[in-house]
């Protein structure tokens, strides 16, 4: 984090929207102009742009459009103590890599994040596409010391808060399908995959992963997601600030987590759900352990389960399943 790139970059966003002279700069990095100039090359190969002004000095003109760990690290809120952020070029599954090094002994909570992943997964064994493209592929790693039946509610609650991320961030509104998905108007824009190591009385570990398309333009889907995905820079109309999105998606989920972690969502969460939820009031079908129900989606309870009346008055909790709404309705 103290390379002389990174102090430089620290300086500049300090400064902004001002200008930060060059004998400023070389003071508090401790060398010559020269050399900061030199500095400044090597952030330029990375995708940098800078405005220079003989009275004023430097300012930011340009940043690189795809994941880089200093300009999200720089602009991260608040940094929990002992965080600690990855970005890798590629890695076969960034929600694998978590697990790695979390079973290597690495400090919790940390990020990993990757440009691309060669065997991105999603719920149920299926594969989530990950090639490179101005999405986020995301895994966060912790070590919450809870009772393993807390974790049912965990994906709903992540879902909420990534939903009002999301919308605090970009102005859109987006839905929530029980139990992992993220849409706008039944295209899928983003998907969670909670996995998480048991003891017999608490979570050893747990790694969120997301997925979240944020930049990818519409015509680079393959076709058999053309109408079923959506990235967010397709619905504003212009490319997002990934690494801006990026840095305010880990300050949101870090804080969400801590009130997991003290059971402070309990209260909340159902309601939060109901808010964003695109199945509640609508005729759906539940494939659960290979039998199929109908009935009339109405929310979820307090422990996240899905609740589904049936046409007989009768209504069915579930606590896994894959849903898919009625034809006639959808
Ligand atoms: C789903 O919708 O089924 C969940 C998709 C989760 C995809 C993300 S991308 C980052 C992380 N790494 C993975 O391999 N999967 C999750």
């Amino acid at each position: 984090m103290t390379s002389p790139e990174n102090l430089i970059l620290r300086e500049l966003i300090a400064g902004e929207p001002g200008w930060v002279s060059g004998t400023v700069l070389a003071a508090r990095l401790e060398m010559s102009r020269v050399a900061v100039w030199h500095h400044m090359e090597k952030l330029r190969a990375q995708g940098f742009a800078f405005e220079a002004q003989r009275a004023k000095g430097y300012r930011l003109a340009g940043r690189p459009a795809g994941l880089h760990a200093a300009l999200i690290e720089l602009q991260l809120k608040v940094r929990p103590r002992g965080f600690s952020l990855v970005v890798l070029d590629e890695v076969d599954s960034t929600n694998d890599e978590a697990a790695r090094q979390l079973a290597a002994g690495r400090t919790a909570p940390f990020a990993i994040l990757a440009r691309r992943q060669t065997r991105g997964r999603g719920r149920l064994g299926r594969a989530w596409h990950s090639v490179e493209n101005g999405n986020l592929y995301a895994s966060f790693a912790f070590r919450p010391r809870v009772p393993p039946e807390r974790m049912q509610t965990f994906t709903l609650w992540m879902g909420v808060n990534v939903c009002e991320l999301i919308a605090n961030f970009t102005a859109l509104t987006p839905g929530l399908k029980w139990p992992n998905d993220i849409l706008f108007d039944g295209r899928k824009a983003g998907g969670m995959l909670t996995e998480a190591r048991i003891d017999a009385d608490q979570i050893r570990d747990l790694v969120f992963g997301l997925g979240l398309n944020v930049n990818s333009p519409a015509a680079d889907w393959p076709r058999d997601l053309i109408r079923r995905a959506v990235s967010l820079s397709e619905l504003t109309g212009a490319p997002l600030d990934l690494n801006r999105l990026t840095a305010a998606l880990i300050g949101r989920v870090l804080l969400a987590y801590n009130l997991f972690v003290d059971g402070e969502h309990t209260k909340t969460f159902a309601d939060q759900w109901n808010r964003y939820d695109v199945l509640r009031g609508r005729q759906a079908a539940v494939l659960e352990a290979g039998q199929r129900h109908f009935g009339t989606v109405t929310g979820v309870d307090d422990e996240g389960a899905l609740l589904l009346r049936e046409a007989g008055g009768r209504t069915r909790r579930f606590r896994a399943g894959e849903v898919t709404l009625e034809k006639k309705d959808a």
